[in-house]
Order: C-alpha cells, then sequence, then structure tokens
C-alpha cells in the first residue's frame, strides 16, 4: 500500500511539479486548489498526510488545519506559505501542523520532512496528541545558560535553524562557536545529513582547494586517486567554516565563487558538480574591521553574514559561571565515577570574578582538573588556584554575597526552567538523574501539586 498524500494549493503549477515529485518518490497523490475540496476529499478516501498552503481562497490553511485536528487528529498536516513569518509558523505549530514549510520548497527538504512524519505518525497512531511539537523540535539539552543575552540567542537559534541562510558566528576563543553551529544544525530540516567542521587556519594554502573541493587522479603530483572533497561529503548538509577571517584573499575569491554559484570544480576537472550546503561561519576577530582594511572582501562578507550571532563572553555572563560549574563537575564526577558534591563557596568567589580569558573552554578545563585531582567529596580553591592566571584574578569580590552557594543557584535555575522545560530536559541541563532532581524539588519545596 502507497501512503496517500492530499495536497492542497491553488498555485497549478506549483502543484503539478510537486506531485510528480512525490509520485516518483512512490506517493499517491491527490491534489485540489480549496480546503472544501480537500474536506470532501478526507470525507471518502483514507489520507494519510496533507500538504496545504495558507493562503487558499475560501477557509484558509490554518482553519483547514484547526478544522482537520479537530475531525480527523491522526492525520498529520504540513502547512506551506509563500509569506513567512515567525507567528505564522507558531500559529501553525500550535494549531497542531506537523511541520511547516517555506516556499519556495525545497523537494529534498521536503522528502525528509514526510518520511520522518509517516514513520513517527506510523509509531504513534494511538498517542495523537501533538501538544509540545514546538518544543520537541528544538535540542539544546547540552547548552547551558540562563543570562539573558545568551537566551535571546537561543530563541534566535530556533527561529533561523529551519531557514537556508547563512550564519557568521563571532565570539572570542572558547564561547561556544562550534557548540552553537551544531545546535543551528541540529536543529534544521538538515540533522540527518552531515555537518562537517573545517578550520580554514588549519589547512595549508596550498592544499585548501583540493581538501575543500576534491581532486581527479593525476591532477597534481601526488594526487594518485581521485578524492572527493570535503565540501560534496557535507553535500545536503552544513559545513562550519572555523577562524574563516584567517583565509588568504585569494582562497576567498574561490570560497565566495562556490556559495553564489552553488556548484564545485575538483581541482583539474573541466566540470562543476552542484552542491547543496548550508554556510555556518565563525571567527574571533572583528571580521568588519577586517574588511574596512581590505584583508577580507566585503562581498563574501555580506554572503556569509546574512544573520550573526554574536556570542557573550564568559565574563559579561556571571550569572552563568555557576550554573557552568555545577554541570562541568556533574558531567566530569559522572565520567570518572567520582562522587563530588560540593565547591566551596570561597572557590566559586575566585570563579565568579575571575576574567576568563579562555572562557567556557577554559572554565570546564579548570573543573575537569579539579574533579580529577579531587581527593574527597569537596572541591576547594586550592584545587583551582594554581592554574588560574593572577591577572585575571579580580580583586572586587562583590559580585556573589557570600551566602549564595551552589544550591541557590541549581534552586534558581529549577525555578526558572520548569515551567517551559520537561523534568528529563532540566536535569540534562544540570547534569543530574531525574531523581535527583526529584529529590532535589523535595527537599526545596518545589514539587508541584500535579505532579502527585
Ligand atoms: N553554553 C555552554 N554550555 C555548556 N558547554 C559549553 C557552552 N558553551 C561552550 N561549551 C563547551 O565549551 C567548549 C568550547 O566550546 P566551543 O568549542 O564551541 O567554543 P569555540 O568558540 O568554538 O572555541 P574556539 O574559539 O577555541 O574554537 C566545548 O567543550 C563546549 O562544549
Ligand atoms: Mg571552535
Amino acid at each position: 500500500m502507497f501512503n496517500k498524500i492530499l495536497l492542497v494549493d491553488n498555485e497549478i503549477h506549483l502543484t503539478e511539479s510537486l506531485e510528480r515529485f512525490l509520485f516518483e518518490e512512490g506517493y499517491d497523490v491527490i491534489t485540489c486548489i480549496n480546503a472544501e475540496n480537500a474536506l470532501e476529499i478526507l470525507d471518502d478516501q483514507s489520507i494519510d498526510l496533507i500538504i496545504t498552503d495558507i493562503m487558499l481562497q475560501g477557509i484558509n490553511g490554518i482553519e483547514l488545519l484547526k478544522i482537520i485536528k479537530n475531525k480527523r487528529p491522526e492525520i498529520p498536516v504540513i502547512i506551506t506559505t509563500a509569506y513567512a513569518s515567525l507567528e505564522t509558523a507558531v500559529e501553525s505549530l500550535r494549531g497542531g501542523a506537523a511541520d511547516y514549510i517555506t516556499k519556495p520548497i525545497i523537494y529534498e527538504e521536503l522528502k525528509q520532512v514526510i518520511r520522518k512524519i509517516l514513520k513517527n505518525n506510523k509509531n504513534s497512531r494511538e498517542n495523537i496528541s501533538r501538544k509540545g511539537t514546538i518544543a520537541q523540535n528544538f535540542d539544546f539539552k547540552n547548552i547551558i545558560g540562563q543570562n539573558n543575552e545568551f537566551i535571546k540567542i537561543l530563541e534566535d537559534i530556533k527561529k533561523i535553524a529551519k531557514s537556508r541562510s547563512n550564519v557568521l558566528i563571532v565570539g572570542e576563543t572558547g564561547t561556544g562557536k562550534e557548540l552553537i553551529a551544531r545546535a543551528i544544525h541540529n536543529n534544521s530540516y538538515r540533522v540527518n545529513q552531515p555537518f562537517i567542521p573545517i578550520n580554514c587556519s588549519a589547512i595549508p594554502e596550498n592544499l585548501f582547494e583540493s581538501e575543500l573541493f576534491g581532486h581527479i587522479k593525476g591532477s597534481f603530483t601526488g594526487a594518485l586517486i581521485t578524492k572527493k572533497g570535503l565540501f560534496e561529503e557535507a553535500n545536503g548538509g552544513t559545513v562550519f567554516l572555523d577562524e574563516i577571517a584567517d583565509l588568504s584573499l585569494p582562497l576567498q575569491a574561490k570560497l565566495l565563487r562556490v556559495i553564489e554559484d552553488r556548484e564545485i570544480r575538483p581541482v583539474g576537472s573541466n566540470q562543476s558538480n552542484k552542491i547543496d550546503i548550508r554556510f555556518i561561519t565563525a571567527t574571533s576577530k572583528d571580521i568588519f574591521k577586517e574588511t574596512l582594511i581590505g584583508r577580507f572582501r566585503d562581498d563574501l562578507y555580506y554572503r556569509i553574514n546574512v544573520i550573526t550571532i554574536k556570542l557573550p563572553s564568559l565574563k559579561d555572563r556571571k550569572e552563568d559561571i555557576v550554573l557552568l560549574i555545577n554541570y562541568f563537575i556533574n558531567k566530569y564526577s559522572k565520567e570518572n565515577g567520582k562522587k563530588i558534591s560540593e565547591i566551596t563557596p570561597e572557590a566559586i568567589r575566585i570563579l565568579v570574578n575571575y576574567g576568563w580569558p579562555g572562557n567556557i573552554r577554559e572554565l570546564q578545563n579548570i573543573i575537569e582538573r579539579a574533579v580529577l585531582l579531587c581527593e574527597n567529596e569537596v572541591i576547594n580553591e586550592a584545587l583551582i588556584k594554581d592554574y588560574l592566571k593572577d591577572e585575571n584574578l579580580s580583586i572586587i569580590p562583590n559580585f556573589l554575597d557570600s551566602k549564595l552557594s551552589i544550591t541557590d543557584y541549581t534552586r534558581s535555575f529549577i525555578i526558572r526552567y520548569e515551567k517551559t522545560h520537561s523534568e528529563q530536559e532540566i536535569a540534562d541541563m544540570l547534569g543530574i538523574t531525574r531523581k535527583s532532581l526529584w529529590e532535589k524539588r523535595k527537599k526545596w519545596g518545589l514539587i508541584r501539586k500535579n505532579y502527585n
């Protein structure tokens, strides 16, 4: 039995080619141009999936969605629209849409979405409640932070992950650029395709082209076999170009051509291959300044910088330091089979007031080392102080009041996230088990009535 898809759209030329594509993918397809017709078809045929545009004559797509969710909640609905806005996306997903796609429809993307939905739907026919679709669609489990600016960044990622736009991530060393790049990929339609990180400053100039674009056998001394480049490996997925500002001007020109033409030509080949890649780039330099002094091409800058994410330095998000300490202590204790239950207030005070030139990576290393060296269950200042650079130790000890402990932070963290996140998600963020989260809640009187 083929799955049957009902396509509702009044742009006939579009439905025709989409119908053909879906038919070739092995689906049975019925098309109609308005919601009224769609509802008639639903009454006398068995349909597995509906794809509807929002702008329809008469009943519009969102209203149609509501009617279907009422009458036939088991049938998944994909909403499409040429007029993308966050509001309609949210409205569709709240209304129970299985997904939301902006036009022009990229067929490969749609194909993946349909497959996923039909598979999930088969698995959960009985469980038709689609509440929480929005939350489930986003996965930030291993990203810690409650600083306002940082939360805003995570909100932005939700909005941009599903688009095709290239993203530039700017931030000092160790601020989480790669982590954020992966989060964008993981929350995009490309999630089942490769994510390939490439450090531009680590690839020698003369090998750059062949590494990235590939080469054919014999095209230069040493090219013993025909080799696919990293861009081709990444086809369909995301390429993360780290340290982009370090790219030389000639290589910038080559990269620009790939981004503009969406095709690559392997070294020694006279034929170009089409590629579909989302580029996420990162730099710790002031790349705009680099364009002003002529070290970075501005046409390339505008191509990669459709969306910019600026990650704050750790010293500017001090409220997150204790959360991260807690998270890393739990993480490394677990990984190393240790039972560390505490860190002294003095140690916390020092860490919170430190300047963190190496940002989160530096904090992570220091905690990992402290956990490994710790011989009892408590991390004290002696275990951390030696690794901090004197010039970054602050003499103003007033950020944390002396009574504020890791417990207070954990407690405020739980209170902050419990309305928007599941128990499992909060436990994951804190790096503890659900059982231990439950115990903490009970101890602190944070058990909600409906849990009992
Ligand atoms: N918000 C966060 N929550 C948890 N861990 C984080 C967070 N941000 C960064 N990290 C961790 O810190 C380390 C450094 O992050 P990442 O490699 O993404 O930074 P980067 O900006 O790419 O650094 P670099 O400039 O050195 O390449 C990683 O191990 C990452 O998992
Ligand atoms: Mg990095």
